[in-house]
C-alpha cells in the first residue's frame, strides 16, 4: 500500500487533501427554499449556449487564463499531464474513482472536469448514473457515452452557473481545482445548496512544494524550482496549499463529518515497493511535464525571472527527477 509503506519512511504525514463530506440533511432543507427563489440555469442551458470560437475559448481557458492568454501549445502538454495524473489517482486508490461511500450515485457533477477523463470513465462505469462535467475551458472531447454531458460558463463556483432546483446532485467530485478557486467558501456553499439530501462533495488535490523524508533535497535545483514556482504561483494569485485549508472551510459551509484521506506519492523510483515505483515514475513524468507546460508559464509570468533562466531552473530540476538520491514526494 501506497500509504503504509510510505508513512514507515516519512515521519511527516501530510498528504493530499482528499475529502469525502456528507451533507447535513436538516440544514440543507432549510437552504433549500432559498434554491427555489431564484431561475438558475441548468447544465443543459450552459451547453446550449456554448460557442467554441477561438477568441471564447481563450477567455474560458480557466486556469490557463490565470498566467496569461490559453495558448495551443500549453494546452497540448496539460492534456497529456492530466492523463498520468488520472492514472496516478487511480493506482493510489485502488482503482477507484472517489472514496464517498456511494454505491451508485444517480447524479454526478465534476466540477472542473479539464480533459473529462475522470467524468468518461465514471460514466462508463456506472452506466445508470447521469454525469456532468464543468469546466471554464472547452477541452472534453465530443464522442463521450450517452449519459455524460459537458458544459462549459465562465464563473462555475457560482452555482447560479452550474445548477438549478431541479438540478441537484448525490456526488460533486472536484480534483486538482484548489489551486485554482478565486473563492473556495463560495464553492463550498455552492456545492451545499447543489446537493441532494445525504450527497457528498469529494475533492481530490495534491500540494505543492515538493517535500522530502529527508534532506536529501535541499540545496537541489529540484527545490529551488519548486520554491521558485509556489512563489511565482502566489504572485499570480494561484495558492498551491489552499486545499490544507479545505476542512474547516468546508464546515463553515454546512458539511458535517468531513474525512481527509491523505496519500504520500514519491517521485521517482526510490521509494520501495511495487506501486510506489509505479507512481514515482508517474509523478515524475507528470512533474517534467508540468515544468515544461503550465509550470514554465507560471515562472515566465510570475518570477520576474528571463526565459533564459527559467529554462535553466527547469534544466537542473528535470535531470534531478532522474536521481535516486533525492526522497522527494507529493503531499496529497
Ligand atoms: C489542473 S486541471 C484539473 C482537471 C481535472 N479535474 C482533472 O483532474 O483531470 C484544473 C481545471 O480547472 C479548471 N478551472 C479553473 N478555474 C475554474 C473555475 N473557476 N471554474 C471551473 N473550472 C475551473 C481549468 O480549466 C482546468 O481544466
Amino acid at each position: 500500500m501506497v500509504r503504509s509503506s510510505m508513512a514507515d519512511t516519512a515521519r511527516q504525514s501530510a498528504l493530499l487533501n482528499l475529502k469525502a463530506c456528507t451533507v447535513d440533511e436538516s440544514s440543507l432543507r432549510e437552504r433549500g427554499a432559498e434554491r427555489h427563489v431564484s431561475k438558475k440555469r441548468t447544465l443543459g442551458e450552459s451547453v446550449n449556449s456554448q460557442e467554441n470560437d477561438s477568441a471564447a475559448e481563450e477567455e474560458r481557458a480557466g486556469c490557463w487564463s490565470r498566467v496569461g492568454k490559453f495558448r495551443s501549445h500549453i494546452l497540448d502538454v496539460e492534456r497529456e499531464r492530466l492523463e498520468i495524473q488520472h492514472e496516478i489517482w487511480l493506482i493510489s486508490t485502488q482503482n477507484k474513482l472517489f472514496l464517498a461511500p456511494l454505491a451508485a450515485p444517480g447524479t454526478i457533477l465534476d466540477f472542473a472536469t479539464g480533459t473529462g477523463n475522470w467524468a468518461i470513465e465514471s460514466a462508463r462505469r456506472f452506466p445508470n448514473s447521469r454525469m456532468f462535467g464543468c469546466d471554464t475551458a472547452p477541452i472534453q472531447p465530443k464522442d463521450v457515452p450517452a449519459n455524460c454531458t459537458f458544459c462549459t460558463t465562465t464563473n462555475l463556483e457560482d452555482s447560479t452557473t452550474w445548477s438549478s432546483s431541479p438540478q441537484t446532485f448525490d456526488l460533486i467530485h472536484s480534483r486538482s481545482m484548489a489551486p485554482f478557486f478565486s473563492s473556495s467558501p463560495t464553492f463550498f456553499e455552492s456545492a451545499f445548496e447543489s446537493l441532494n439530501p445525504g450527497g457528498y462533495l469529494e475533492l481530490q488535490d495534491h500540494l505543492v512544494p515538493v517535500c522530502s523524508v529527508d534532506s536529501s533535497l535541499q540545496e537541489t535545483d529540484l527545490d529551488r524550482w519548486s520554491q521558485a514556482f509556489c512563489s511565482a504561483s502566489r504572485n499570480l494569485g494561484i495558492s498551491t496549499d489552499d486545499s490544507a485549508l479545505s476542512k474547516p472551510r468546508m464546515e463553515a459551509a454546512g458539511f458535517v463529518d468531513v474525512r481527509e484521506v491523505h496519500f504520500q506519492w514519491p517521485v521517482g523510483t526510490w521509494a520501495h515497493g511495487e506501486i510506489n515505483k509505479q507512481i514515482g515514475t508517474l509523478c515524475a513524468r507528470n512533474l517534467e511535464s508540468g515544468m515544461q507546460g503550465l509550470g514554465r508559464e507560471v515562472l515566465l509570468q510570475g518570477a520576474g525571472l528571463s526565459a533564459s533562466e527559467v529554462d535553466g531552473l527547469i534544466e537542473g530540476a528535470r535531470s534531478d527527477l532522474g536521481n535516486r538520491k533525492l526522497h522527494a514526494y507529493f503531499s496529497v
